[in-house]
Protein backbone atom coordinates (compact mmCIF):
# COMPACT_ATOMS: atom_id res chain seq x y z
CA UNK A 1 0.00 0.00 0.00
CA UNK A 2 1.11 3.31 -0.98
CA UNK A 3 2.01 5.95 1.68
CA UNK A 4 -0.12 8.93 1.78
CA UNK A 5 1.52 12.20 1.74
CA UNK A 6 0.63 15.58 2.03
CA UNK A 7 2.78 19.21 1.40
CA UNK A 8 2.81 22.03 3.31
CA UNK A 9 3.88 24.89 1.05
CA UNK A 10 3.78 24.80 -2.56
CA UNK A 11 6.28 27.42 -4.04
CA UNK A 12 9.78 27.06 -5.92
CA UNK A 13 10.79 23.50 -4.72
CA UNK A 14 7.54 21.80 -4.66
CA UNK A 15 8.00 20.74 -8.16
CA UNK A 16 10.75 18.95 -7.69
CA UNK A 17 8.86 16.71 -5.07
CA UNK A 18 5.67 16.26 -7.00
CA UNK A 19 8.00 15.01 -10.07
CA UNK A 20 9.92 12.51 -7.60
CA UNK A 21 7.01 11.28 -6.29
CA UNK A 22 4.88 10.72 -8.73
CA UNK A 23 8.32 8.28 -10.09
CA UNK A 24 7.85 6.29 -6.80
CA UNK A 25 4.70 3.97 -6.86
CA UNK A 26 5.12 4.08 -2.62
CA UNK A 27 3.89 7.57 -2.60
CA UNK A 28 0.12 8.98 -3.16
CA UNK A 29 -0.03 12.50 -3.01
CA UNK A 30 -3.52 13.04 -1.87
CA UNK A 31 -3.38 17.14 -0.16
CA UNK A 32 -1.42 20.21 -0.49
CA UNK A 33 -1.93 23.22 1.85
CA UNK A 34 -0.96 26.72 1.02
CA UNK A 35 -1.97 29.95 2.13
CA UNK A 36 -1.74 31.75 -1.18
CA UNK A 37 -5.02 30.76 -3.04
CA UNK A 38 -3.77 31.22 -6.42
CA UNK A 39 -1.82 27.83 -6.30
CA UNK A 40 -5.48 26.47 -5.80
CA UNK A 41 -5.93 25.42 -9.54
CA UNK A 42 -1.80 24.28 -10.18
CA UNK A 43 -2.50 21.65 -7.14
CA UNK A 44 -6.09 20.72 -8.10
CA UNK A 45 -4.34 19.46 -11.50
CA UNK A 46 -1.94 17.16 -9.69
CA UNK A 47 -5.34 15.68 -8.13
CA UNK A 48 -4.70 16.43 -4.87
CA UNK A 49 -6.92 18.13 -2.35
CA UNK A 50 -6.33 22.20 -1.94
CA UNK A 51 -6.20 23.44 1.74
CA UNK A 52 -5.65 26.64 2.62
CA UNK A 53 -4.59 25.88 6.29
CA UNK A 54 -2.60 23.63 7.58
CA UNK A 55 -5.21 22.60 10.40
CA UNK A 56 -7.21 21.34 8.27
CA UNK A 57 -5.05 19.14 6.54
CA UNK A 58 -3.83 17.79 10.01
CA UNK A 59 -6.66 16.74 10.81
CA UNK A 60 -7.36 14.83 7.93
CA UNK A 61 -7.06 11.21 9.44
CA UNK A 62 -5.62 9.41 6.03
CA UNK A 63 -2.23 10.97 5.73
CA UNK A 64 0.32 9.77 6.37
CA UNK A 65 3.13 11.86 6.44
CA UNK A 66 3.76 15.76 5.71
CA UNK A 67 6.67 17.31 3.28
CA UNK A 68 7.49 20.99 4.87
CA UNK A 69 8.07 23.34 2.23
CA UNK A 70 7.52 26.77 3.69
CA UNK A 71 9.65 29.46 4.22
CA UNK A 72 12.19 28.39 7.06
CA UNK A 73 10.47 30.44 10.19
CA UNK A 74 7.60 28.34 9.36
CA UNK A 75 9.54 24.95 9.78
CA UNK A 76 9.78 24.46 13.40
CA UNK A 77 5.64 25.13 14.04
CA UNK A 78 4.74 23.58 10.99
CA UNK A 79 6.70 19.99 11.83
CA UNK A 80 5.68 20.13 15.56
CA UNK A 81 2.19 20.37 14.95
CA UNK A 82 1.97 17.88 12.66
CA UNK A 83 3.94 15.37 14.79
CA UNK A 84 2.02 16.00 17.45
CA UNK A 85 -0.84 14.75 15.18
CA UNK A 86 0.69 11.57 14.01
CA UNK A 87 2.38 12.28 10.90
CA UNK A 88 5.84 11.37 9.77
CA UNK A 89 7.73 15.04 8.63
CA UNK A 90 9.85 15.63 5.99
CA UNK A 91 11.22 19.29 6.59
CA UNK A 92 12.89 21.42 3.60
CA UNK A 93 16.39 22.49 4.76
CA UNK A 94 17.90 24.57 6.87
CA UNK A 95 15.58 22.82 9.39
CA UNK A 96 15.07 25.58 11.71
CA UNK A 97 15.76 29.44 12.61
CA UNK A 98 17.20 29.04 15.52
CA UNK A 99 19.07 26.56 17.56
CA UNK A 100 15.66 26.25 20.44
CA UNK A 101 13.99 25.24 17.60
CA UNK A 102 15.61 22.39 16.03
CA UNK A 103 15.65 21.12 19.47
CA UNK A 104 11.88 21.12 20.28
CA UNK A 105 11.07 19.36 16.60
CA UNK A 106 13.72 16.66 17.64
CA UNK A 107 12.10 16.19 21.00
CA UNK A 108 8.30 16.10 19.37
CA UNK A 109 9.45 13.69 16.60
CA UNK A 110 11.01 11.51 19.49
CA UNK A 111 8.26 11.42 22.09
CA UNK A 112 6.20 10.48 18.87
CA UNK A 113 7.58 7.95 17.64
CA UNK A 114 7.09 9.20 13.75
CA UNK A 115 9.92 9.90 11.52
CA UNK A 116 11.87 13.22 11.14
CA UNK A 117 13.97 13.88 8.41
CA UNK A 118 15.60 17.02 7.37
CA UNK A 119 15.71 17.45 3.44
CA UNK A 120 19.19 17.80 2.54
CA UNK A 121 19.36 16.83 -0.64
CA UNK A 122 23.07 17.37 -2.28
CA UNK A 123 23.42 14.14 -0.22
CA UNK A 124 21.68 12.40 -2.21
CA UNK A 125 23.49 13.20 -5.70
CA UNK A 126 24.67 10.21 -7.02
CA UNK A 127 28.28 11.14 -7.12
CA UNK A 128 28.23 11.77 -3.21
CA UNK A 129 26.08 7.97 -2.79
CA UNK A 130 28.99 6.56 -5.01
CA UNK A 131 31.88 7.99 -3.49
CA UNK A 132 30.32 6.96 0.51
CA UNK A 133 29.94 3.02 -0.73
CA UNK A 134 33.56 2.97 -1.62
CA UNK A 135 34.13 3.52 2.26
CA UNK A 136 36.86 6.33 1.64
CA UNK A 137 38.73 7.89 4.20
CA UNK A 138 38.47 10.99 3.89
CA UNK A 139 41.26 13.54 5.81
CA UNK A 140 40.63 16.86 4.13
CA UNK A 141 38.70 18.93 1.54
CA UNK A 142 38.14 21.84 -0.02
CA UNK A 143 34.69 23.53 -0.77
CA UNK A 144 33.39 26.21 -3.19
CA UNK A 145 29.62 26.84 -3.87
CA UNK A 146 28.88 29.88 -5.73
CA UNK A 147 25.01 30.94 -7.60
CA UNK A 148 23.28 34.21 -8.10
CA UNK A 149 20.85 33.99 -5.21
CA UNK A 150 18.00 35.95 -7.43
CA UNK A 151 18.16 33.67 -10.46
CA UNK A 152 16.49 30.96 -7.31
CA UNK A 153 13.98 33.87 -5.49
CA UNK A 154 12.89 36.73 -6.98
CA UNK A 155 12.97 39.49 -4.92
CA UNK A 156 8.70 39.25 -4.41
CA UNK A 157 10.00 36.18 -1.96
CA UNK A 158 11.80 38.73 0.11
CA UNK A 159 12.15 36.35 3.17
CA UNK A 160 15.40 34.45 1.93
CA UNK A 161 17.38 37.82 2.18
CA UNK A 162 15.26 38.34 5.46
CA UNK A 163 17.56 36.69 8.54
CA UNK A 164 13.96 36.73 10.73
CA UNK A 165 12.46 34.46 7.98
CA UNK A 166 14.84 32.61 6.58
CA UNK A 167 17.49 32.39 9.67
CA UNK A 168 20.77 34.16 8.30
CA UNK A 169 22.27 34.31 4.57
CA UNK A 170 24.50 32.26 2.44
CA UNK A 171 26.04 30.48 4.81
CA UNK A 172 22.33 28.95 6.53
CA UNK A 173 21.12 28.33 2.70
CA UNK A 174 24.12 27.12 0.85
CA UNK A 175 26.45 26.77 3.91
CA UNK A 176 24.04 24.18 5.60
CA UNK A 177 23.71 21.82 2.15
CA UNK A 178 27.83 21.84 2.27
CA UNK A 179 28.32 20.74 5.56
CA UNK A 180 25.50 18.12 5.61
CA UNK A 181 27.48 16.55 2.42
CA UNK A 182 30.77 16.96 4.49
CA UNK A 183 29.46 15.19 7.44
CA UNK A 184 28.82 12.27 5.29
CA UNK A 185 32.73 12.17 5.02
CA UNK A 186 34.15 13.53 8.36
CA UNK A 187 32.03 12.91 10.87
CA UNK A 188 34.45 15.04 12.90
CA UNK A 189 33.93 18.27 11.16
CA UNK A 190 35.91 20.97 13.21
CA UNK A 191 34.90 24.62 12.64
CA UNK A 192 37.90 27.00 13.10
CA UNK A 193 36.87 30.43 12.72
CA UNK A 194 35.51 32.32 9.27
CA UNK A 195 34.69 35.59 7.73
CA UNK A 196 31.21 36.68 6.69
CA UNK A 197 30.68 39.63 4.68
CA UNK A 198 27.62 41.69 4.21
CA UNK A 199 26.61 43.65 1.46
CA UNK A 200 24.55 47.07 1.53
CA UNK A 201 21.54 45.95 2.53
CA UNK A 202 22.58 43.89 5.24
CA UNK A 203 22.62 40.28 3.45
CA UNK A 204 24.89 38.25 4.43
CA UNK A 205 26.20 37.63 0.18
CA UNK A 206 29.92 35.73 0.95
CA UNK A 207 31.08 33.67 3.20
CA UNK A 208 34.94 32.02 3.84
CA UNK A 209 35.37 29.34 6.83
CA UNK A 210 37.92 27.17 7.83
CA UNK A 211 37.81 24.31 9.58
CA UNK A 212 40.42 21.73 10.36
CA UNK A 213 39.93 19.90 7.30
CA UNK A 214 39.74 22.72 4.93
CA UNK A 215 38.14 25.23 3.63
CA UNK A 216 34.50 26.33 2.26
CA UNK A 217 33.88 29.51 -0.05
CA UNK A 218 30.33 30.68 0.10
CA UNK A 219 28.83 33.14 -2.76
CA UNK A 220 25.29 34.14 -3.43
CA UNK A 221 26.71 37.22 -5.66
CA UNK A 222 28.77 35.31 -8.28
CA UNK A 223 27.94 35.61 -12.04
CA UNK A 224 28.43 31.73 -13.09
CA UNK A 225 26.93 28.84 -10.58
CA UNK A 226 29.76 27.06 -9.12
CA UNK A 227 29.01 23.74 -7.07
CA UNK A 228 31.98 21.95 -5.90
CA UNK A 229 33.28 19.91 -3.56
CA UNK A 230 37.05 17.75 -3.14
CA UNK A 231 37.32 15.35 -0.91
CA UNK A 232 41.18 14.54 0.01
CA UNK A 233 41.53 10.76 0.82
CA UNK A 234 44.52 9.82 2.93
CA UNK A 235 47.26 8.69 0.84
CA UNK A 236 46.43 12.23 -1.20
CA UNK A 237 43.97 10.95 -3.84
CA UNK A 238 41.42 13.62 -4.55
CA UNK A 239 37.54 12.91 -5.60
CA UNK A 240 35.44 15.79 -6.66
CA UNK A 241 32.00 15.83 -6.46
CA UNK A 242 31.12 18.46 -9.22
CA UNK A 243 27.04 19.03 -7.96
CA UNK A 244 25.98 20.18 -11.84
CA UNK A 245 27.22 17.73 -13.85
CA UNK A 246 26.84 14.14 -13.20
CA UNK A 247 25.75 10.94 -15.90
CA UNK A 248 24.60 13.66 -18.55
CA UNK A 249 22.61 15.70 -15.84
CA UNK A 250 23.48 19.32 -16.45
CA UNK A 251 21.99 22.94 -15.59
CA UNK A 252 20.41 22.56 -12.32
CA UNK A 253 18.44 19.00 -13.42
CA UNK A 254 20.49 17.37 -10.83
CA UNK A 255 17.95 18.44 -8.22
CA UNK A 256 15.33 15.70 -10.04
CA UNK A 257 17.51 12.86 -9.10
CA UNK A 258 18.30 13.96 -5.77
CA UNK A 259 14.82 13.89 -4.52
CA UNK A 260 13.72 10.89 -6.00
CA UNK A 261 16.61 9.49 -3.75
CA UNK A 262 15.72 11.63 -1.06
CA UNK A 263 12.03 10.63 -1.08
CA UNK A 264 13.45 6.77 -1.33
CA UNK A 265 15.55 7.43 1.72
CA UNK A 266 12.52 9.05 3.61
CA UNK A 267 10.31 5.83 3.43
CA UNK A 268 13.16 3.70 4.66
CA UNK A 269 13.00 6.34 7.73
CA UNK A 270 9.03 5.85 8.12
CA UNK A 271 9.01 2.07 8.30
CA UNK A 272 11.71 1.96 10.93
CA UNK A 273 12.25 5.90 12.02
CA UNK A 274 15.61 6.14 13.91
CA UNK A 275 16.78 9.58 13.18
CA UNK A 276 14.45 11.76 14.78
CA UNK A 277 16.01 15.05 13.08
CA UNK A 278 19.47 14.71 15.10
CA UNK A 279 21.83 15.44 12.19
CA UNK A 280 19.41 18.70 11.36
CA UNK A 281 20.54 19.60 15.20
CA UNK A 282 23.77 18.47 14.40
CA UNK A 283 23.93 20.69 11.46
CA UNK A 284 21.79 23.96 13.57
CA UNK A 285 24.68 23.69 16.59
CA UNK A 286 27.58 23.85 13.58
CA UNK A 287 26.09 27.40 11.87
CA UNK A 288 25.11 28.72 15.40
CA UNK A 289 29.05 28.17 15.78
CA UNK A 290 29.83 29.41 12.89
CA UNK A 291 27.79 32.19 13.76
CA UNK A 292 29.35 32.41 17.78
CA UNK A 293 33.12 32.71 16.05
CA UNK A 294 32.95 34.56 12.78
CA UNK A 295 34.27 37.59 11.61
CA UNK A 296 31.41 40.09 9.93
CA UNK A 297 32.94 42.40 7.67
N1 LIG B 1 13.99 27.13 -4.11
C1 LIG B 1 15.00 26.27 -4.00
O1 LIG B 1 15.85 26.12 -4.93
C2 LIG B 1 15.14 25.43 -2.78
C3 LIG B 1 16.05 24.41 -2.83
C4 LIG B 1 16.18 23.60 -1.73
C5 LIG B 1 15.42 23.85 -0.60
N2 LIG B 1 14.56 24.88 -0.54
C6 LIG B 1 13.83 25.12 0.72
O2 LIG B 1 12.43 24.89 0.52
C7 LIG B 1 11.65 25.74 1.36
C8 LIG B 1 10.70 26.52 0.51
O3 LIG B 1 11.45 27.29 -0.41
P1 LIG B 1 10.82 27.82 -1.78
O4 LIG B 1 11.96 28.35 -2.56
O5 LIG B 1 9.94 26.78 -2.38
O6 LIG B 1 9.95 29.04 -1.20
P2 LIG B 1 8.74 29.80 -1.94
O7 LIG B 1 8.66 31.13 -1.29
O8 LIG B 1 8.89 29.68 -3.42
O9 LIG B 1 7.46 28.92 -1.54
C9 LIG B 1 6.94 28.89 -0.24
C10 LIG B 1 5.44 28.60 -0.35
O10 LIG B 1 4.92 28.50 0.98
C11 LIG B 1 3.63 29.13 1.00
N3 LIG B 1 3.32 29.50 2.39
C12 LIG B 1 3.74 30.59 3.09
N4 LIG B 1 3.24 30.55 4.34
C13 LIG B 1 2.51 29.42 4.44
C14 LIG B 1 1.78 28.79 5.49
N5 LIG B 1 1.69 29.36 6.72
N6 LIG B 1 1.16 27.62 5.24
C15 LIG B 1 1.23 27.04 4.01
N7 LIG B 1 1.90 27.59 2.97
C16 LIG B 1 2.55 28.75 3.19
C17 LIG B 1 3.80 30.32 0.06
O11 LIG B 1 2.54 30.80 -0.39
C18 LIG B 1 4.65 29.72 -1.05
O12 LIG B 1 3.85 29.16 -2.07
C19 LIG B 1 12.66 26.61 2.12
O13 LIG B 1 12.91 26.05 3.38
C20 LIG B 1 13.92 26.55 1.26
O14 LIG B 1 15.11 26.75 1.99
C21 LIG B 1 14.37 25.67 -1.62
Amino acid sequence: MSLKLAMVGYGTIAPHYVNAILNNRNYELVAVCDTDPAKRTSVEKTGAKYFNNIDGLLQDGKIDAIIVATPNYLHAKQTIAALRAGKHVLCEKPMATSLEDTQGMVNAATSAGKALMVSYHDRFHSRVLELQQRGLEIVGFEADNREHILDHCDLSKAWYLNKEYSGGGVVYDNGSLVIDILLQFIPDLKFKKGTLYKDSYGVEIRADLEFEQGTIHLDWNADTEVKKTTLIEKGSKIHLINLLSSEGDTSGKYLKHEYENLLAAFLQEVKSPKGYGKRGLKIQEMLEEIYAHSKIV
